[in-house]
This record gives C-alpha cells, sequence and structure tokens, in this order.
C-alpha cells in the first residue's frame, strides 16, 4: 500500500532542532530554531502570562469549541495592537480577523482563501525567505517566485532592485512582505523605504501580504506596527499574518492571526465569511486556551503594560548580545567589517557564512545554526557569547 510513499528528508530548521535535541555534547548551543532564549538558556515564562494563566486558572469552566474566526475578545485585541483600538479601519469594521494556529496557521488560511478567490495568482516572495513561506504557498497551489532582497555585498537590502522586479510583476500578484525582524536575514526596510514602497504595490494593484512575527523585536510594539498602518492608512487592501509565539514565549499554543484589511465593512463580512469556511475545512476552529491567554494579557491593562516591559528587555538583551558578538568578532578578525551584526534586527542575523562553515561550526564546536548561515542572535547568552564568536572566528579564518 505504501510502498510508493518517498523518505522526507526534513525541515531546514526543525528537523535541525530535532537534532541538536540528540546531539550529547552538554556544551551545545542552539543559534537555530527561531525562539528566544532568556539569559540563562531558557524559554521565558513571562511574567503578564504567567499572571493571565493564574487568572485563567481560578476560573477553569467549560471548554466549548470556539467559533470558526476564534475569540471575540482575542480578535478584537489583536486589531488592537496591530492598528491602535481608534484607528477608522478598527472603528469602521473594514478589518476581518480571525485567531488561527500559530501565525503559520493564518498564512495556510490566507494562502488558501487566496487560491480560490484570486485564482491563477502567484506569489512572490524576498530572495532569501523563511523556508516554509515557499512550502505554505505551493501547498496551497500557488507559484511561488521571489523578488531581489538581501544584498550578501553589503548585509544590506537591494531596495531598488526589489522595486524594480515589483513594478514588472503583473496584478494581482500576491506580495509577500516581512513587516519587521526579516526572517532570515534580520534586514528591514526603513519607514521611508515603507512609504516608497507602497505606491509601487498600489499602482501595480498588487496583493500585499505581510508577515509580522516578531512584533516588539525590531524597534519596538508600536514601530513594528509600521509597515501595517503604512498600508491601511493608504488605502490598500492587504493580509497580514501575526504571531504570539516569541513576543508571548507561547510557542506551543499555537496563536497567531489573520487579518485582511478591506475596502469597507461590507466587504470584510463576505471576506470573514469566506475565512471561516477555509478554516472550517481545515481544523474548523482554533484553540480556546491560546485564546483566552492572548486576549487576558492584551485586554487587562496591567498585564498589557507588564508585557510591553518584558518585550522590551527582551529587545534590549538581543541588541545587547548582538553588540557582543560583534565585538568579540571584530576584535578577532579585524580586517573584516561585522557592522550588519548591528544594524539587522530582529532575532536573526544571516551571517554570510557558507553551508560547510555551519557544518563545521556544529561538528567541531557544537554551535547549530541554520544551514543558509541564519543565526538566532536571541540563543545567545552571557555563558555562551564569547565561544561561538571564538568558533565563528575560527570558521571564518579557514
Ligand atoms: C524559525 O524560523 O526558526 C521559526 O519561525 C520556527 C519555525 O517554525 O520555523
Amino acid at each position: 500500500m505504501f510502498a510508493h510513499i518517498t523518505p522526507y528528508p526534513g525541515d531546514p530548521i526543525l528537523s535541525l532542532n530535532e537534532d541538536f535535541q540528540k546531539d550529547p555534547r552538554t556544551d551545545k548551543i542552539n543559534l537555530s530554531i527561531g525562539i528566544y532564549f532568556d539569559d540563562a538558556g531558557r524559554i521565558p515564562v513571562m511574567g503578564s502570562v504567567q499572571r493571565a494563566e493564574a487568572i485563567l486558572a481560578a476560573q477553569v469552566g467549560p471548554k466549548p469549541y470556539l467559533p470558526m474566526e476564534g475569540l471575540p475578545a482575542f480578535r478584537s485585541a489583536v486589531q488592537a495592537l496591530l492598528w491602535g483600538e481608534s484607528h477608522t479601519a478598527v472603528t469602521g469594521g473594514s478589518i476581518a480577523t480571525i485567531q488561527s494556529v500559530g501565525s503559520s496557521g493564518g498564512l495556510k488560511v490566507g494562502a488558501d482563501f487566496i487560491h480560490t478567490w484570486f485564482p491563477g495568482s502567484a506569489i512572490c516572495v524576498s530572495e532569501p525567505t523563511w523556508d516554509n513561506h515557499k512550502a505554505v504557498f505551493e501547498g496551497a497551489g500557488l507559484s511561488v517566485q521571489t523578488y531581489p532582497y538581501y544584498d550578501p555585498a553589503t548585509g544590506g537590502l537591494r531596495f531598488e532592485a526589489m522595486c524594480e522586479t515589483l513594478r514588472a510583476l503583473p496584478g494581482r500578484t500576491v506580495v509577500l512582505l516581512h513587516a519587521c525582524c526579516h526572517n532570515p536575514t534580520g534586514v528591514d526596510l526603513t519607514t521611508a523605504q515603507w512609504d516608497a514602497l507602497v505606491p509601487v504595490l498600489k499602482e501595480r494593484g498588487l496583493i500585499a501580504f505581510l508577515d509580522l512575527a516578531y512584533q516588539g523585536f525590531g524597534d519596538g510594539i508600536e514601530a513594528d506596527a509600521y509597515a501595517v498602518r503604512a498600508l491601511t492608512d493608504a488605502g490598500l487592501s492587504f493580509f497580514v499574518a501575526n504571531s504570539f509565539s516569541k513576543n508571548m514565549s507561547v510557542y506551543g499554543e499555537r496563536c497567531g492571526a489573520l487579518s485582511v484589511v478591506c475596502p469597507d465593512a461590507a466587504q470584510a463580512a463576505c471576506v470573514l465569511g469566506q475565512l471561516k469556511f477555509t478554516v472550517r475545512r481545515n481544523y474548523s476552529n482554533p484553540p480556546l486556551h491560546a485564546g483566552q491567554l492572548v486576549a487576558t494579557v492584551l485586554g487587562t491593562p496591567e498585564l498589557r503594560t507588564q508585557w510591553a516591559a518584558e518585550v522590551d528587555a527582551m529587545r534590549a538583551r538581543i541588541l545587547a548580545m548582538r553588540q557582543r558578538l560583534h565585538d568579540v568578532l571584530q576584535a578577532k578578525l579585524p580586517g573584516r567589517d561585522f557592522g550588519y551584526f548591528l544594524t539587522q534586527r530582529g532575532m536573526f542575523s544571516y551571517t554570510g557564512l557558507t553551508p560547510a562553515q555551519v557544518d563545521r561550526l556544529r561538528e567541531e564546536f557544537g554551535v547549530y545554526l541554520v544551514r543558509s548561515g541564519r543565526m538566532c542572535v536571541a540563543g545567545l547568552n552571557e555563558r555562551n557569547v564569547e565561544r561561538t564568536a571564538a568558533a565563528m572566528a575560527a570558521v571564518l579564518a579557514g
């Protein structure tokens, strides 16, 4: 029956993380998967989330199915977080938001919706992008193309080349954009570049799909929503998938959202209805606890304030690790420029290491990076940063 089934070669990120868990070395360092670890090398339990859990535990009750679109309080909280509660798109009801199974679930529901309602639309993703983007959209039946993005020569952005490619796309091509903290490079658009991109999207009639998985880890919770608000204020209709995995440290709860910004409330109601149908035929409805947890953090003013301060502290720690890594590497290899560690934002940096150098880092030094050369800077801490820098310097020196 199953003789024709071929072996799964594994996922470049998740399978590597499994390999890391199996590695018996006690001094191994995990800089592969996009998980924020604290300075003690643990996945933090945020104080605000812990307090929300206590509130929920004190009110244990029946566990009904959520509606297909998720918990109403969660959906409102997401809109308030991304746009601000008094934004006219929010008050006017022109955004259709569903609770999704992580932001990956939001991408998948959005991809299925696009495949149904924009048949023939292709998707264009940055070169490079998160490894799973291609798989999710291809899996939904879209053909995937790329636009230039990362410049290996400078460690920065090929903005002109990116815009030129987007200007040549047929209307209604979907353009996947990382709203902040680009995964895997850490290279983001400036606010001026977002402002320059908006007319390109508008004039060509392109469908923007923003991936906002790291809100708060770039320049701040509000600042990282700049792209979402700029596109909305320009009158664009678009998709945005956001995640709470990282900024609430609730990875396994699988909690994210998909929002579709529409021209008016009537269209948003139809879009929401079709998103519900897409959910129904995928997994029926999202997890109750995840929705309640995030809604409690965001909807309880005291917890919301505490959460924002905790996210600020996480971002500050990532920036401090970037600085330390930069300083040690610069001292060890003064002929090279490691300034990109300081300009790139969020959890990830593209190190420029080749797959062979990444393999050597892992095999010889127990330092795990994704083979593309992506490093999760948020896995560095006071105890491993110098060792990582020394290993990297050894590998780079050949
Ligand atoms: C990552 O990029 O490492 C994370 O988003 C985890 C994942 O699912 O790939």
